[in-house]
């Protein structure tokens, strides 16, 4: 049977344009925790409306949104989470994501005024929003990070065979989350956190409440322009690919080549598109926010990330998915 063409209307097009009403019913609902009373048992409208404070009526409001976008899910009168919100939204769980998710809310401003960005004619700078970081400005991304950060971390040490590795260079490792759980995952190994100096003193207080400080140190330091730290057998580089440029990337990998012990891997963990760069729109848009930063960068597809590694010298170069729609993990070696 022939298909019906749909005639064009509007909606697709409305809800792009509701994308900040979407995304403010999901902080709110985080901000007062009705995903955690979900949890524990407030079902109905009414119970729910008890356990988060709330009139009852906005009860109704809120529970409809949740359910329109898909998260919560009902059974007669008795709603209940979705899965990923079951797994990342309720407080108190070892995954809960929603420091990183509320860290949203401080973007809203600038968003709405992208054309305005994107008119901009200014000279890209290298550094893009890191200029002048303060310990605050670390202290503030990387309590949001970590949220994430250990679970995906995790997941790495999963799914990369460290047991005849001894020592990690994490280039940007931000809050230390992936050396944490390599370590705990492989007691023998040793690991350098390499990012800026305020992020290396918040690094520090993340390893010193795992009491790791005698196995994963600091090493301040831009990547970009000082010398990497010798000797790294597993290189990870996780979530700033898109604040580069090619030619920046190519440069970074190579002086990580160069530091690197001679059959040792690269691990590029990146927001990265696909070969015709269609999608994902995740990292479409990390690419785009890149505006608001001032920095060269843009989102990368994967098969160009490929080439940056090869050009800097890997051989074996490997695309994998990691975490698909958002992440990519892309390897290679240096010869023995
Ligand atoms: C989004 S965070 C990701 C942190 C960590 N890799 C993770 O996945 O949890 C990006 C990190 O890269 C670091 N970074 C970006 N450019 C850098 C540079 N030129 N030198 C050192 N660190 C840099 C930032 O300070 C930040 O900690």
């Amino acid at each position: 049977m022939e298909e019906t063409k749909r005639k064009a209307d509007t909606v697709r097009l409305q809800n792009f344009a509701y994308g900040h009403k979407t995304a403010s019913v999901l902080l709110a609902a985080i901000e007062l925790d009705l995903f955690s009373k979900v949890s524990e048992g407030a079902g109905t409208i009414e119970e729910i409306a008890g356990a988060l404070d709330i009139s009852v009526l906005n009860s109704h409001r809120l529970v409809a949104a949740c359910l329109g976008m898909g998260l919560l899910t009902k059974d007669g009168s008795n709603y209940s989470n979705a899965p990923d919100v079951e797994k990342f939204l309720v407080k108190g769980k070892r995954n809960y994501a929603g420091p990183w998710l509320l860290a949203q809310k401080g973007d809203f401003e600038r968003w709405k005024n992208l054309g305005d960005f994107l008119r901009l004619k200014k000279q890209p700078s290298v550094l893009g929003g890191y200029e002048n970081y303060t310990y605050e400005n670390a202290k503030a991304l990387h309590d949001a990070t970590y949220s994430v950060g250990l679970g995906a971390g995790m997941r790495f040490a999963r799914q990369v065979d460290m047991s005849n590795r001894s020592l990690i260079l994490d280039i940007g490792g931000g809050s230390g989350a992936y050396c944490i759980a390599a370590v705990q995952t492989y007691p023998h190994m040793k690991a350098i956190v390499f990012d800026l100096e305020p992020v290396c003193r918040v690094a520090n207080e993340f390893i010193a409440q795992w009491e790791l400080s005698d196995k994963i140190t600091t090493h301040p330091g831009d990547f970009t322009k000082d010398p990497f730290p010798q000797g790294a057998d597993i290189m990870i580089q996780a979530s700033n690919l898109p604040q580069y440029s090619a030619e920046r990337l190519t440069d970074i990998f190579r002086k990580g080549y160069e530091a690197m012990k001679p059959g040792g891997e690269y691990h590029l963990v990146g927001e990265a598109l696909d070969e015709e760069k269609g999608g994902p729109l995740g990292p479409a848009l990390w690419g785009i926010a890149e505006v608001f930063a001032g920095s060269e960068g843009r989102s990368h597809s994967e098969k160009e990330v490929q080439k940056y590694l090869e050009e800097a010298g890997f051989i074996n170069v490997q695309i994998q998915d990691f975490i698909p729609g958002s992440l990519s993990r892309i390897s290679g070696k240096k010869p023995d």
